[in-house]
């Protein structure tokens, strides 16, 4: 369906015309006015200018046209030259209708199957997950899961950080506790042994040990760093405990993202990308894209209308050592050949903002990437705890992810059976199902480049701007569709909805017509905010509605019908959209 707002655009832009006014003046928007009108359009005051007549003469002639169209109960010319719009009852209603009818609710795909790569999760294999990674995966999530919505082909990689120090680390601490091990035997030839030489709880020991143990003992870092270059250099021991650390630690981060609902199309890591960069490198320096500095291979990528002069991308280091943003350029080059993508989207702290786009400019200036393929770095800010500083432990350490989840299904479990209408076992499944969405809506209804607080007892409230407010109104709609569809007498003709017969059931009405412009703003916008704000308008919406408004109880039945279709609609809406952001509703809670 088309949107709403240009169909009604459409009408205001005929009227223009047959004024002999320009089309372009007939610009509408969402009235910031709800008490005086619906939709509004300024364009008399701009025409005004150009066409020298004073804007309310525009405005009138253009409401003359419009007398009479089924679009608008109401259209005024109001001083100075505002075309005050309100939409007529039955053409909202026939859009309620038109929505009902459709699998998308009136969404038209914009996408057409274009492939577009959404880089996030960025997790260090070996390391454990920590809150820092919960921002990334949270908003790539809802990133792929809308764009695959607007029917674009999205493939998510959680490109992996595999391929670093912490491999020597690694190596060098297993060598150190197991000095037996056939991989430190220099005169041992293989077959290397199928079984992991450790599980991943000793391998979540074993990394930060090594990593503390590097920060005092300088030979035992310098073993670690030779280690990480003898497994760069393919050599057989080293890449056989690689494939164990990977093997191990891949099969926890799964299970750990699950718990998420967060998904990849690929598990792909810096260590795939290190096949290109031999090429790259000879590449950029064969075609004078590089040159040396310093003993170093640097890409200029300052431009003149930058407002401070930016570093150069450093593509290898005097040490020969290939660097993150050699690795993030290889696997451009890789993406280019398996996927040639219409677009890229890179979702980290926004700390690497500086990288990504020296990375990005490098790829187009070596035209790995045509000029017209956007590259989109969205940087987040950092979730803190109450005190304002970066989210800790209650004894001030790291937290780490699960325990995080853990805590909030706990809270939420709590609250669930303070009314204890549920079994225990519901209230537990229905607790990680609010307690997920509690965690997300409160990650996603930020702005991503702000920073925010995580404040366990606002996010898991069953009121205000809350994951679990959302949740709370569409198991209430559900609950009355099913105490509806129990009852003996109901209207047995066609049902549908029918022209709003208050101004709360009109503001319902028009918040559900925007559904499909909102998705699509918040994917150009690459912005899962949108759709928050918007989910929370229309929870408001019906809740006031339906405050007002005794469905069950109506006697009229056709009229009690065509409610049913409108709360079946909210709860459609809604259940699209935060199946999109990344949970879902509960039956009951
Ligand atoms: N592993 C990185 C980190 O923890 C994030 C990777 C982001 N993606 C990328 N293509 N660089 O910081």
């Amino acid at each position: 369906m088309k949107k709403i707002l240009d169909l009604i655009t459409d009408e205001i832009k005929n009227a223009f015309a047959s004024c002999q006014y320009d089309q372009s003046y007939a610009k509408v928007v969402l009235s910031n006015r709800p008490d005086l009108c619906e939709y509004q359009c300024n364009g008399a005051m701009a025409a005004a200018k150009v066409y020298k007549k004073k804007p309310i003469d525009i405005a009138a002639a253009v409401v003359e046209k419009l007398t009479g169209s089924p679009m608008f109960s109401e259209v005024s010319a109001v001083m100075p030259g505002f075309i005050n719009l309100r939409l007529d009852g039955q053409f909202v209603a026939d859009y309620m209708n038109g929505m009902l009818g459709q699998e998308k609710l009136g969404l038209e795909e914009p996408g057409r199957g274009e492939t577009i790569i959404v880089d996030y999760g960025g997790a260090n294999v070996a390391k454990p997950l920590h809150v820092g990674h919960l921002r990334s995966a949270v908003i790539g999530e809802c990133i792929r899961r809308l764009g695959n919505y607007l029917g674009y082909h999205m493939v998510g990689d959680v490109h992996l950080g595999d391929w670093g120090l912490q491999m020597g680390l690694i190596i060098e601490e297993l060598r150190d506790r197991q000095p037996d091990l056939v991989y430190f035997d220099e005169n041992y030839r293989g077959p290397y042994p199928e079984e992991p030489p450790f599980t991943i709880g000793e391998l979540e020991d074993i990394y930060p040990a090594a990593s503390a143990k590097s920060k005092e003992d300088e030979a035992f870092r310098e073993r670690a760093q030779n280690a990480t270059f003898r497994l760069q250099q393919g050599y057989a021991p080293f890449t056989a405990v690689w494939k164990h650390i990977m093997a191990v630690s891949l099969a926890d981060l799964k299970k750990n993202y699950g718990n998420l609902d967060v998904h990849f199309d690929l598990w792909k890591g810096e260590s795939d990308a290190q096949p290109y960069i031999p090429g790259l490198i000879k590449d950029l320096e064969e075609r004078g894209i590089a040159h040396q500095s310093q003993g170093a291979l640097v890409v200029d990528i300052s431009r003149p209308e930058d407002s401070k002069e930016l570093p150069p991308c450093i593509i290898r280091k005097s040490d020969g050592a290939a660097l993150y943003a050699t690795s993030d350029l290889g696997t451009i080059l890789e993406r280019e050949k398996d996927f040639a993508p219409v677009k890229y989207i890179y979702i980290t702290d926004k700390r690497q903002e500086l990288h990504f786009v020296q990375v990005f400019r490098t790829a187009k200036l070596a035209g790995y990437v045509r000029e017209e393929v956007p590259m989109i770095h969205i940087g987040f800010g950092t979730m803190n705890g109450k005190d304002g500083k970066p989210f800790k432990t209650r004894d001030g350490g790291v937290m780490r992810l699960e325990h995080l989840i853990a805590d909030i299904d706990e809270a939420v479990y709590a609250r669930i059976m303070e009314n204890r209408t549920v079994s225990e076992e519901e209230a537990a499944r229905t607790a990680r199902t609010v307690g997920l969405a509690a965690l997300k809506y409160g990650d996603l209804s930020n702005q991503a480049a702000k920073d925010y607080v995580f404040d366990l007892d606002r996010f898991i409230s069953f009121e205000g701007n809350t994951g679990p407010y959302i949740l709370y109104t569409i198991v209430r709609i559900k609950s009355i569709l099913a105490r509806y569809e129990a009852m003996e007498k109901r209207y047995d003709g066609e049902a549908a909805v029918l022209p709003a017969a208050s101004g709360g059931e009109k503001t319902l009405m028009l918040e559900l017509a925007r559904f499909n412009e909102v998705m699509e703003t918040a994917f150009q916008e690459t912005a899962p905010h949108r759709i928050c704000q918007y989910i929370y308008g229309l929870s408001d919406a019906f809740n006031s509605f339906y405050h007002d408004t005794r469905i069950l109880a109506q006697e009229d039945l056709r009229q009690q019908a065509g409610w049913i279709c409108l709360i079946t609609l909210v709860k459609d809406v809604l259940t699209a959209c935060i199946q999109v952001l990344g949970f879902e509703a509960p039956e009951r809670m």
